[in-house]
């Protein structure tokens, strides 16, 4: 089982979260962080996780950018 996080983070606290997952997550498991990640290809992973804080009411806006076009931040 091949799985791929994708989060975003200001002050750090999810990308906390997205570490201890990835510990806790068995077989293969890649970590990106979208704001410094390239493209995604999400047919390379049998599983995705999407990792973002919401501030005043809204995810990340590259974590939204991600959701929409499927890929990181170029
Ligand atoms: C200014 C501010 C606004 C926030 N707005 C929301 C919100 O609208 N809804 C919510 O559930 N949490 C809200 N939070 C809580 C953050 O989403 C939470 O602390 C999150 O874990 C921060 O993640 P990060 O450290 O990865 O940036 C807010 C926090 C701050 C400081």
């Amino acid at each position: 089982m091949k799985t791929v996080i994708v989060y975003g983070s200001k002050y750090g606290c999810t990308a906390q979260c997205a570490e201890l997952l990835k510990e806790r997550l068995s077989g293969e498991v890649e970590l990106h962080n979208a704001a410094e990640s390239g493209h995604i290809s999400l047919q390379e992973y049998d599983q995705a996780v999407i990792g973002s804080p919401v501030y005043m009411g809204k995810i990340l806006p590259q974590i939204s950018r991600f959701c929409q076009a499927g890929k990181g931040t170029d």
